[in-house]
């Protein structure tokens, strides 16, 4: 038997791949199972999108390898978006660096900056796979925690009552997957300075800034953060493209250079068709934002109805593609999960897979057209928690 690597050995499977498998094992046996558990956009991209890549197949140069940055026009969009939106100026030339979803990102920009035994600081709860990354390329995680008092933000003097000196990434993440906590300007600068005091590169990771946000906001909006921070952005959820595996890095040339040398090392450019399509994405006006707000909002409503039958509380204010509740006291995240996948075929997820902070708390995603809401309403309307 050949033995796998050792830097397995604190990876699990994702919690989604295996839970997907169990899903997928009670569908074949008949069971009507609706999943609200994941955010992968069920709605469409824009016409526009869809013609642009049915377009660039046909041409010629189409199939041939792509440019390991992207196309300048792809480039030059993102740069326009990130000016239109934010008011960040980058260099599309050097500043930016289009990837294959900013999941990938996460293992690139560890591969490029840490060294075996580096401490990482990720959110708990969290994305978990800051944590699986971190352990893949051998680096230690160091989980800071987050939680409701501090509306999910970091608390820096408990963070700094650890010894920081091996530390070289913080990942965070806001608007913030799972509990949908948004960070202020205010909230920015301190982590910027946080992150100059201890001489940290801050990677915040920012696909949920068009969902449900009044003010979508980016890290590098703050003056000197592209020293200490970098940004993801992908096109998965603010434009309905997660299956295009389309997102992008931005931020100091020096640092997107030394992603590069990464990146380009792992694979020879995104498909042409796609950088078109994307191309087309950055194009549209605020009134896309607009329109895919109106429908979540109509479903987050229904959401909240299914979480107040399971007497559940949740702060409306928050934003992105998910409603994060708060169980009754003493009710365990897994034991609800599990009991409603297999009494009420609804499979929604646990807190529990984002970090130990999740531990009473469910998160369903918006992703479910109102028709299906309301049908999970009316399976769980009976539900005993
Ligand atoms: C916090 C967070 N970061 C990154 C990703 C990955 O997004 P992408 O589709 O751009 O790889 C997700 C996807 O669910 C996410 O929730």
């Amino acid at each position: 038997m050949i033995q796998k690597a050792n830097r397995l050995n604190d990876v699990k499977e994702y919690y989604f791949s295996k839970k997907l498998r169990e899903v997928a094992a009670l569908r074949n046996e008949g069971k009507p199972i609706i999943n609200i558990a994941i955010g992968s956009p069920d709605l469409a991209p824009s016409s526009a999108v869809i013609e642009a890549i049915q377009n660039a197949v046909s041409l010629p140069d189409a199939h041939q390898y792509q440019s390991y940055q992207g196309i300048p026009e792809l480039r030059g969009g993102i740069a326009n978006f990130y000016k239109e939106n934010y008011n960040v100026s980058l260099n599309s030339a050097s500043e930016i660096l289009p990837l294959m979803g900013s999941k990938e990102g996460i293992m690139h920009i560890s591969m490029a900056f840490l060294n075996k035994g580096d401490k990482v600081l990720i959110p708990n709860p969290g994305y978990p796979t800051y944590a699986s990354v971190t352990n893949l390329v051998e680096a230690e995680p160091v989980l800071y925690n987050l939680n409701e008092s501090t509306n999910w933000l970091p608390n820096f003097s408990e963070i700094e009552q650890q010894d920081l000196s091996k530390v070289k990434i913080m990942w965070i993440n806001y608007p913030h997957m799972p509990t949908g906590a948004v960070a202020s300007k205010e909230d920015f600068k301190q982590l910027i300075a946080f992150a100059k005091k201890h001489q940290i590169l801050i990677v915040n990771d920012n696909p949920y800034s068009f969902i449900l946000n009044e003010k979508p906001l980016s890290i590098l909006e703050i003056e000197g953060a592209k020293e200490v921070a970098i940004e993801l952005n992908s096109l998965s959820k603010t434009f309905n493209m997660a299956g295009w595996r389309v997102g992008m890095v931005v931020g100091d040339a020096e640092i997107i250079k030394t992603i590069l040398q990464v990146k380009s090392n792992m694979d020879s450019g995104m498909f042409f068709g796609i950088q078109k399509g994307a191309v087309e994405a950055f194009k549209l006006s605020s009134d896309w934002f607009k329109a895919q707000n109106e429908i979540y909002k109509r479903r987050r409503a229904l959401v909240w109805q299914i979480f107040d039958v399971l007497d559940c509380t949740y702060n409306k204010k928050i934003g992105g593609l998910f409603v994060w509740a708060k169980l009754p006291k003493g009710i365990q995240s897994e034991d609800v999960t599990d009991d409603l996948l297999y009494n009420k075929n609804v499979f929604i997820t646990p807190g529990t897979i984002f970090g130990s902070n999740g531990e009473g708390y469910l998160r369903a995603s918006l992703c479910v057209s109102e028709e299906v809401l309301t049908e999970v309403l009316k399976r769980i309307v009976t539900v005993k928690i």
